[in-house]
């Protein structure tokens, strides 16, 4: 069987740490106040295991996969560490926005997909020589194998008569067609990391679960880690070894994808899982949103940021420090009041203040 990355190089060990993101923060200072939209986030991917990133909309999901890349615009005040594995680990958060290290990275050790296919090409160059150029600066110097690499991969996330396409533009592509040549993009030189930000969800089923295969293959090939932020619970069930469950520029929860399903223990994981009724946690059970609105991000008190919308709140308690991250077992972890060390509070208890 011939495989996605033939040339690529070899699987990293199952596992293994390959990014480390720690304490991420980013901070946007506007006329009303300092907006906190990502706020002590840290996570580990490891290689062949995917992370899914889950919360409602505004979470700061987006802003902070684009840290891991220094992709945000340069308004945002970020810190923290992101390190890059390998025989000499990176910190990608020392390197210069734009400079030339952060561009080797880009592609070839980490790539992106995001919800956007348009930010991904140039609407100046042909879709075929935009994947190209990604696989002769990476992985070959043979235009031919080039081009061959490139209509492989066309193929192989669903875009029929690839052939023809790869010589037309961008605005020859439609949007579905678009979102598949960026997957092809970012999969060619099979990189160590894949930040995937919500790819699949303009896709129609079939091409959906074609993609999300290529993904899994790709994967097993190449030990490559993934960070997958998606709406769908179905596709978290599918894809993903580890849940975090983010909430105001937070990590609320973060678990093994069975235990986040069977024992949820942040209120607001319990609230999302809640809301879908039963018979739809298969296949195409989307994040519901639950009562309430998320506040914003700015100059907010030392509380817990889901008082307001939480069932179970304790009030002189919730709302008068800022619940720290508790271990419960080796690998879960929640920010609550409810599970602190020595909390002589019911886990269940309803109080409505
Ligand atoms: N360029 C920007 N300028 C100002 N505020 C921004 C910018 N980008 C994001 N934000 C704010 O930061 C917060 C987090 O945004 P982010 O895009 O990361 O959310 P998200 O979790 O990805 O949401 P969605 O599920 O809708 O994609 C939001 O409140 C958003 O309004
Ligand atoms: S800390 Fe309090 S308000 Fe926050 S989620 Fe836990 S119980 Fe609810
Ligand atoms: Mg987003």
């Amino acid at each position: 069987m011939t495989t996605i990355t033939d040339t690529a190089r070899p699987a990293l060990a199952a596992g293994t740490a390959v990014l480390r993101a720690t304490n991420l923060c980013s901070e946007l200072p506007t006329e009303n106040g300092t907006l906190r939209p990502v706020d002590g986030v840290s996570f580990t991917l490891r290689a062949g295991r995917t992370l899914g990133l889950v919360g409602e909309s505004g979470s700061g999901k987006s802003l902070t996969s684009r840290m891991l890349l220094r992709l945000n615009p340069k308004g945002f005040r970020e810190t923290g560490s992101v390190v890059l594995e390998g025989d000499e680990p990176i910190d990608l958060m020392e390197l210069r926005r734009d400079g030339p290290a952060i561009r080797s990275v880009r592609g070839r050790r980490v790539a992106m997909i995001f919800q956007e296919p348009m930010t991904a090409f140039s609407p100046l160059y042909t879709i075929g020589d935009q994947i190209m150029e990604m696989i002769l600066l990476h992985r070959t110097d043979d235009r031919r194998e080039a081009r061959r690499i490139c209509l492989d991969m066309m193929r192989k996330v669903g875009i029929a008569d690839a052939e023809r396409r790869i010589d037309q533009y961008p605005h020859e592509f439609s949007g579905g067609m678009r979102q598949r040549a960026m997957i092809a993009m970012a999969l060619s030189c099979g990189p160590e990391v894949l930040i995937a930000d919500e790819p699949t969800t303009a896709l129609d089923v079939t091409i959906q679960a074609q993609v999300l295969e290529l993904m899994r293959q790709l994967q097993r090939e190449l030990g490559m880690a993934i960070l997958f932020i998606t709406h769908d619970l179905g596709i978290v069930a599918e894809m993903c070894d580890d849940v975090a469950v983010m909430y105001l520029g937070r990590i609320v929860e973060h678990a093994p994808v069975r235990e986040i399903f069977r024992r949820p223990r942040h209120p607001y994981t319990r609230g999302l899982l809640d809301a879908i009724p039963k018979l739809g946690r298969g296949r195409k059970a989307r994040l519901a949103s639950i009562e309430g609105t998320v506040p914003q991000a700015i100059d907010l008190p030392p509380m817990c940021g889901f008082f307001a919308r939480c069932p179970v709140r304790i009030p002189g308690v919730c709302d008068v420090r800022d619940p720290e991250e508790v271990r419960i077992g080796s690998d879960h972890t929640v920010r609550c009041e409810r599970h602190a060390p020595g909390a002589r509070f019911g886990d269940e208890t309803e109080v409505r203040a």
